[in-house]
Order: structure tokens, then C-alpha cells, then sequence
């Protein structure tokens, strides 16, 4: 007998370019323990209902750990002619005890069998990332009492804009990766249902018990309709999605660091074990792993692109093109925790570099909204105050002067009401803490955010 898949319906041996062109066991391999979960908990199903009898079950779990063993040390000899590793584990089962290992596919296809793998994958690959992107928070809000009283530009349009204390900035993207992980959280639920039991689209007509074997595998239920799940891979693009959302803050991210630490910038000194050399240019200390970081979103980006193209025009129910959501799908993965790895000690190890910040911090008028916004509280209509410190801020260009060293009479052309009290919002710091708004850079406000995600994260 040939590969348990080919039945007594074919005339001929498969053709070897056939063999090669369909296989996915060089792809789908990562599955095996997931499987032989999947497989165990079927077959403990299958016994509960006296479809196997106790010793057929227990000689199915014990050659089924055998090979899991093999699996894990790298002795199982994998076989391309069977297609995939699915199909591996279960000829491999039916070498060893016959019969007995012909039983296990009862009431199951590989259809339902590779959904349940896959969904089973998905869920743990889901919870390796939300630890990842917890630990790169953790790097983040790590950071915050040690840089508590730096005052950075913050931009828009990548040109300054107002002042902000540097821990607003890292609670930031501590805001961005919980809602990455929110994310996650809602795709792990959806997927967290029970597809075996199926079958290949239609269900059985054995008396299979579907509860039981999403309770041994850890699903919250049952997928409901069999046909719905024989095509369904809407989890897979969703976990996807969250993926490249991911890689995306990552990459602008990356982005940011990388122009902070340009001499140009000079805000951030990346630790060195992150870096890189030129070859021919002594001098040279390359941001590459940011670099990479943002490069590799790309690929990211491209998974989804190609689980989109996928599935769009595939009929109900099963198809083979299914098979080519694996590639995609664990390159993401792959991708987005190597840079989470590397990202969240990168974080944690970066220093400000305090005084070149501080030097330039005159510079771009990152006082000026705040001085418009005194005058407005002194009863001065918003556009006209914006319009009088748009012409101080001329002023000030044209005489190579801050704000705060303005004579209090250029003010006082402004606005002849205006006193000294006026010098008291200018400047960077005094800027700063003439926020009050919440959720603002209030520097109460930036504590007590701190405080917060301290406690949530556990610091
Ligand atoms: N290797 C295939 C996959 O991963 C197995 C699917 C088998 N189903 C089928 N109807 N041929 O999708």
C-alpha cells in the first residue's frame, strides 16, 4: 500500500514532479507536536465513545509519543512521498502497530485535522508574542524613572513642535504595542474553537463526540458549521493583520531610533552589541538592527498581502490552495518575534544622550504654543493670540533670540496688558509644566501613567 491519502482509486504511482510540486512536509513539518496533540486527543475521543477499544487507544498514545520523541531529537526520517506531516506521523503509526494505526483517521479528514493543527499553532505562536510584546513594554516603562526629567522635542511633520518629557514618549508606544496586544487577544478568541470532527466538509456519520475533544485540546467550543469550517482561514489573516500591525509600530519605531541616533539628531547613543561596522569606513557604528527592523515589515506586509490574494476567489469548501497559507503565515511569525526579541533589550539599553538634547532644546520655539495658550487664558481669542505669537516668533527669528529673551516691550507691542509673568511659561521646563490636560505631558500626568503601567506590567 502506497501513502494512506491514495486509495484504491488510481490506476498509477504518482508522477515524482507531481510528487514535488504538492508536497508541503518541507513547510509544514513545525506542526508535528501539535498534531500528535490533536491526534492523542481524537483518539481518547474515539475510545470514549467505543469506537476503540482501551488497548487499541493505549497503543496508539504510546507509539504516538514514541514518534513525538523522534520528532523532537531529529531521528524521525521524514518522507517527501507523503506529502506532508500529517500524513508522516500517520503512516509512521500504521508502520509500527498496523491495523490498529489505520484506525486513528475515524471520523476525521486531514481537512479538519490541519485546521485544528493550525489553530492549535496560531494559539501558542499568539501567546510567544503577547509575552514578547509585553517584555519590549516592560523595556519601556523600565526606562521611565531614570530619563523622569528629560525634555525632548516632540515633532509633527518632523519639525518641533512642542517640548514633552521623554517618558511621554515611551509610554507611547507602550499605548500602541497594548493595543497590538488587545488585538491579538480578540483573534485568539475567535479562533479558539474546535474544528476537528468535521471531517472533510459535511461531518460523519459515526457518533464522534465533538466537546470531548475540544476540551482535551483547550478550545473554548466547537466551530459550528462543518462547511464553514472546511474553508475557513479568516483566523489565520486576522493573526496576520495583527502581525503587520505590529511590524509597522516596530518599524516607525526603528525609524524614529535610527534618526535620534544620526549625528544630525544626537538624542541616543544605541548600545553597541546592536551594531554594526562598514568594512571600508573605520568611523562607522550602523543602526542595523533598526534598519532591519524596519525592512523586515516589509516582509510582514507581504505575508498578508498574499494570504489576502489566497483566499479571495476560492469556492466553499476545502481547497489545495489552503496549503499555501503556511508559508506566509510562520514567515510572519518568524519575523515579527525575531525583531521583538532583539527590540525590547535595545530598549532597555539606549541611553539618552542628555546634554546634546538639552543644548538645542532653544531651538524651533517649543515654547511658543504654550505662551499662545497664556494668552488666551488672559481672555485673548485664540486666533488672534496665535496670529501675535506667530509675529513674536518673527521677531525673535529676525533678532536671533528665544522667546525668553525677548525685552518684555516686544510683548507688550503684542499686547500692552501683558507683565513679567509672562517670562514664567517660556522656556522648555516651564513649558512643560504648564500642562495640565490629562493625557497631556503634564508632568503629574506623566507620573501617575507611569504608575500605572507599572503596576499593569507587573515593575
Ligand atoms: N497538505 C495538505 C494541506 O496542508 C493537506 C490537505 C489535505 N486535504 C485534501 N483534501 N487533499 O492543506
Amino acid at each position: 500500500m502506497s501513502s494512506p491519502s491514495r486509495g484504491g482509486a488510481f490506476d498509477s504511482a504518482v508522477d515524482k514532479r507531481v510528487e514535488r510540486f504538492t508536497e508541503s512536509i518541507s513547510f509544514d513539518q513545525r506542526l508535528y507536536h501539535h498534531d500528535i496533540a490533536g491526534s492523542v486527543a481524537h483518539a481518547q475521543m474515539l475510545a470514549d465513545q467505543d469506537i476503540l477499544t482501551p488497548e487499541e487507544l493505549s497503543q496508539i498514545e504510546q507509539s504516538l509519543a514514541e514518534i513525538l520523541q523522534e520528532l523532537e531529537n531529529g531521528t524521525f526520517p521524514v518522507r517527501q512521498e507523503l506529502e506532508d506531516i500529517h500524513m508522516n506521523i500517520e503512516q509512521a503509526l500504521i508502520d509500527r502497530i498496523g491495523d490498529t494505526g489505520r484506525k486513528l483517521h475515524t471520523g476525521r479528514s486531514r481537512n479538519d485535522q490541519v485546521s485544528t493543527d493550525l489553530r492549535l499553532w496560531v494559539r501558542d505562536a499568539i501567546d510567544r508574542v503577547d509575552g514578547l510584546l509585553e517584555a519590549l513594554q516592560q523595556s519601556f516603562v523600565g526606562r521611565c524613572d531614570r530619563d523622569a526629567d528629560v525634555i525632548v522635542p516632540a515633532y509633527t511633520h518632523l519639525q518641533r513642535a512642542q517640548p514633552v518629557l521623554a517618558p511621554h514618549v515611551w509610554l507611547a508606544y507602550c499605548e500602541k504595542f497594548q493595543r497590538d496586544r488587545g488585538r491579538l487577544t480578540d483573534a485568539r478568541k475567535r479562533l479558539n474553537l474546535c474544528s476537528l470532527g468535521t471531517a472533510a466538509l459535511a461531518g460523519t456519520t459515526l457518533p464522534i463526540d465533538r466537546d470531548n475533544v475540544a476540551r482535551r485540546l483547550g478550545f473554548d467550543g466547537i466551530v459550528a458549521n462543518s462547511i464553514d469550517s472546511s474553508s475557513d482561514r479568516d483566523f489565520v489573516l486576522e493573526t496576520v493583520f495583527c502581525l503587520t500591525n505590529i511590524a509597522i509600530h516596530l518599524s516607525s519605531w526603528a525609524e524614529e531610533w535610527i534618526l535620534w541616533s544620526t549625528s544630525e539628531f544626537d538624542f541616543i547613543k544605541l548600545p553597541h552589541a546592536f551594531c554594526t561596522g562598514s568594512s571600508i569606513m573605520p568611523q562607522k557604528i550602523n543602526p542595523d538592527v533598526l534598519e532591519l527592523t524596519r525592512g523586515k515589515s516589509a516582509r510582514v506586509v507581504g505575508s498578508l498581502q498574499t494570504l489576502l490574494v489566497l483566499t479571495k476567489g476560492l469556492p466553499l469548501a476545502y481547497n489545495r490552495d489552503l496549503q499555501e497559507d503556511k508559508p506566509p503565515l510562520f514567515d510572519a511569525f518568524d519575523t515579527v518575534e525575531a525583531c521583538l526579541e532583539l527590540a525590547a533589550p535595545l530598549v532597555a539599553q539606549s541611553e539618552l544622550n542628555r546634554a546634546s538634547i538639552e543644548s538645542r532644546l532653544d531651538r524651533g520655539f517649543l515654547d511658543a504654543t504654550t505662551l499662545m495658550e497664556f494668552l488666551i487664558k488672559r481672555g485673548m481669542p485664540q486666533r488672534k493670540a496665535h496670529h501675535l505669537i506667530g509675529e513674536l516668533v518673527r521677531t525673535a527669528t529676525e533678532k536671533s533670540l528665544k522667546l525668553s529673551e525677548l525685552p518684555l516691550e516686544d510683548f507688550q507691542a503684542s499686547d500692552p496688558d501683558l507683565d513679567d509673568s509672562v517670562y514664567d511659561v517660556l522656556g522648555v521646563e516651564n513649558a512643560v509644566n504648564a500642562f495640565q490636560s490629562v493625557g497631556s505631558t503634564a508632568p503629574a500626568q506623566v507620573l501617575g501613567q507611569v504608575a500605572a503601567w507599572k503596576k499593569r506590567l507587573n515593575l
